[in-house]
């Protein structure tokens, strides 16, 4: 069958879809535009997209031959999962294998932020560093502080168990429980999100919430760039509203040069690394390939979307 893969994958998961299936691999560093895909989409029978791909209804529309979509993220909110389901399209996507991947990358940045850990490099290296001082580059602790975790899903609570360890006291909220929104974000002093992109979440972390928060409190975002609203974020960096924000995902993503963001004070930004490790991009490679091997076997995928109420 026809399937195309829009990035070249790590490890050996590419050569045994290869062998069952006639596939093309989008050879560049940036996506498929919206063109090169629809060009496609009318002989494809599979396609394994990744979180840049737009997999919407058009596209969708476009491939009357598409059996099967297997996104290489466990995040699917790229994918229009309604239009697949009217299809009866199934959609994959990678859950567990980059959980605690995930999880460490949102400790890593709780501790960057609040140890100026950018700042300090870059400090050493402008030459600047001239001896021990006692108030140089001082923060704040997250060992012994409250952390609020919003959406206490797999990677929520891999960063809590974590934070188990750093004697943290662990708030959380979610669709099923936990403490109400406005009090976690009103007690913590490291808010992390690990919600889904929903229509629900968009935008959640705004003005409102971010006015919540304590002056002295980190946001740190490894979820999904839009789940906080950027512009209220840039008001209040820049109004000290809170003591910073690490952010492995933003919005938009990625940041053009000279976005309002970056000029924010007390701000450490990646370029979506939540899952940047060899051994989990590999897993996440095989697991993607399974899926749609799966669906295009017509099998069940082992990691198959279920559309939520
Ligand atoms: C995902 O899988 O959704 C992550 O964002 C990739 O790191």
């Amino acid at each position: 069958m026809r399937v195309f893969v829009t990035r070249r994958l790590p490890g050996g998961a590419l050569d045994r879809l290869a062998a069952e299936h006639d596939v093309e691999v989008w050879p560049e560093q940036l996506p498929p535009g919206k063109r090169e895909l629809m060009a496609r989409a009318p002989e494809l029978e599979g396609w394994l997209s990744l979180l840049t791909d737009p997999v919407d209804a058009e596209l969708i529309g476009a491939a009357p031959r598409l059996r099967a979509i297997s996104n290489y993220a466990v995040g699917v909110d790229n994918v229009d999962l309604e239009a697949a389901a009217e299809r009866g399209i199934p959609v994959g996507n990678t859950p567990g294998v980059l959980t605690d991947t995930t999880a460490d990358l949102a400790v890593a940045l709780m501790l960057g932020i609040s140890r100026h850990l950018a700042e300090g490099d870059a400090y050493v290296r402008r030459g600047e560093w001239r001896t021990w001082e006692t108030g140089l580059l001082l923060g704040h602790d997250l060992h012994g502080a409250t952390v609020g975790i919003v959406g206490f899903g797999r990677i929520g609570k891999a960063v809590a168990r974590r934070l188990e360890g750093f004697d943290c006291e662990v708030l959380h909220t979610s669709r099923n429980g936990g403490v109400p929104l406005d009090e976690l974000l009103e007690r913590s002093d490291f808010v992390s999100v690990h919600a889904p992109l929903t229509a629900e979440t968009r935008g959640l972390i705004g003005a409102d919430a971010l006015g919540r928060m304590k002056p002295t409190a980190y946001l740190v975002n490894t979820a999904r760039g839009p789940i906080v609203d950027t512009d209220a974020l840039v008001r209040a960096l820049h109004a000290g509203q809170i003591a910073g924000a690490a952010l492995d995902v933003t919005d938009p993503e990625p940041l053009p040069a000279g976005h309002p963001l970056l000029e924010a004070p007390n701000l450490l930004v990646l370029p979506h690394l939540g899952s940047a490790t060899h051994a989990t991009r590999e897993r996440m490679a095989d697991m993607a390939v399974e899926n749609l091997l799966a669906g295009l076997a017509g099998r069940h995928m082992p990691h198959e979307v279920t559309l939520r109420a």
